[in-house]
């Protein structure tokens, strides 16, 4: 029930919420995906749009997230079932608890990936070359124990419960995770010749901005911000009535944003200190590029090692959170208690994320002989499918779900809850404005625009 929220577990904290909110957001989203993104989509001007649908799309949209979880106090399933019963809307919820499935599938991947290169980093500095990436990707005994190892931390602190485990682990993570990111800017910028690359970066050619660049744009801000499968709700759904909601997602975009631009840092200025073509690397530019260029460093391979650290931290927060989804609607809607729902969630999407572990040259077929829309590899092919068309659809229904079946006033009352004055009058009819009108219709031209695009 909404107001009796005595036997659901709690953050202990607005502080621990926020970081692991903010855990949830900052992944591989802000610092494999963001830099390379930025690169293939002009640089500065990349980013301006960029910032622009973090403020006027993705911030209204996660604030109805966070509402919906907190009336509920339930998972995705449960949050729509509990405004709208028995209607066709309660797969909007499945549509999500789904998602998180497929996503965390092959997102372990990759966070083994990162997990593999920071002893990667010591055993070979200095002889890193662009093959290296292929042929470690490709190697199932290398690949598939580091997203079986991955699984299991994840495994860990998701069985610990909202305060035992997440948020005790949030609180010591996150501050780490933006002290080793400093380290790594002091030493990106100071190198010679890194003036270029905060050129390309921070000034923006304008000129560069056509409609793939505002998709791009949109598409990774969604991403970034964990919105559309309902990872919101369910933290949301941890959150007590005297919360102040908007203040709490604001910190969560905030920091968001802040280390996906602090991303940017460590990488522009390094990249073009070596002279490389930023728009090069593609999804690869991190796990290619950067070690070779650590390696070329004083204290080279020492920073390669921080940097994946950081990016497996960075990983596991978020892995966390797309788990966290998974269980607490097995927890909330079955009998299944939460150690069995963490174990065998856990255990059925990593035996299902094999394949995508399999899709980068570990089995040929995998790599190149399936495509789907045009997209050719089964690693591709989920995180388009699930990271791209999945989260625009939920994201849309969910905003028109909020806004229009919930209704902008109920949603409006529940984040009056917990922010006093600070949510009243004209402030809250713009934000029902956007919530009604601008979101849904934003996110139907990027769903649209993808899909068309991609067909
Ligand atoms: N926001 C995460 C990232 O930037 O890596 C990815 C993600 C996590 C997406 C959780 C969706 C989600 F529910």
């Amino acid at each position: 029930m909404a107001t009796t929220t005595a036997e659901r577990e709690q953050w202990g904290s607005r502080i621990g919420f926020v970081l692991a909110a903010a855990g949830s957001a900052i992944g591989l989203g802000n610092i494999w995906r963001f830099p390379y993104v930025t690169a293939e989509n002009g640089g500065g001007a990349f980013v301006v749009v960029y910032l622009a649908c973090i403020l006027l799309i993705c911030l209204p949209y996660l604030f109805a997230e966070l509402a919906l979880g907190r009336n509920s106090q339930k998972n995705p399933v449960g949050a729509i079932t509990a405004i709208k019963k028995g209607t066709p809307w309660t797969l909007v919820g499945g549509l999500c608890v789904l998602t998180g499935v497929f996503i965390l599938s092959y997102y372990g991947v990759v966070a083994g990936w990162a997990l593999g290169y920071i002893f990667k980093a010591f055993v070979a500095p200095g002889v890193e070359s662009s093959t290296y990436f292929a042929s470690f990707v490709a190697d199932p005994w290398t690949v598939i124990p580091l997203a079986a190892l991955f699984m299991l931390i994840t495994i860990s602190v998701v069985y610990g419960g909202v305060e035992q485990g997440i948020e005790r682990w949030a609180k010591v993570l996150m501050p780490i995770l933006l002290v080793l990111m400093l380290v790594v800017i002091f030493r990106s910028v100071t190198l010679p010749g890194s003036g270029a690359g905060l050129e390309f970066y921070l000034n923006p050619d304008f000129s560069k901005i056509d409609g793939e660049v505002l998709l791009a744009a949109l598409g990774q801000a969604f991403f970034s911000l964990s919105l559309g499968m309902g990872a919101m709700i369910t933290y949301g759904s941890y959150l007590p009535k005297r919360e102040n909601l908007l203040v709490s997602g604001g910190y969560v975009a905030l920091f968001d944003t802040t280390i996906a631009l602090m991303a940017g840092l460590m990488i522009f200025p390094a990249l073009f200190a070596m002279g490389r073509d930023p728009g090069a690397g593609g999804p690869a530019l991190i796990f290619e590029v950067l070690p070779e260029v650590f390696a070329t460093m004083p204290l080279g391979s020492f920073i390669s090692a921080v940097f994946f650290v950081l990016l497996s931290i960075a990983a596991l927060t978020s892995m966390v959170s797309l788990l966290e989804v998974v269980v607490s609607y097995f927890v909330d809607e079955t009998t299944w208690s939460r150690a069995k729902s963490v174990w065998l969630v856990g255990g059925f999407t990593f035996l299902m994320g094999l394949p995508s572990a399999l899709a980068q040259g570990g089995s040929t077929y995998l790599t190149e002989g399936v495509s789907l829309f045009g997209v050719t590899g089964f690693f591709s092919i989920m995180d388009y499918i699930w990271g791209n068309v999945s989260l625009a659809l939920g994201a849309l229904l969910i905003s028109i779900f909020a806004g229009w079946v919930w209704g902008t006033g109920n949603a409006m009352e529940e984040l009056q809850q917990g922010s006093g004055d600070f949510f009243t009058g004209t402030t809250a009819r713009i934000w029902s404005i956007f919530l009604k009108y601008i979101c849904p219709l934003v996110i139907a031209i990027i769903f649209v625009g993808k899909v068309m695009r991609e067909i």
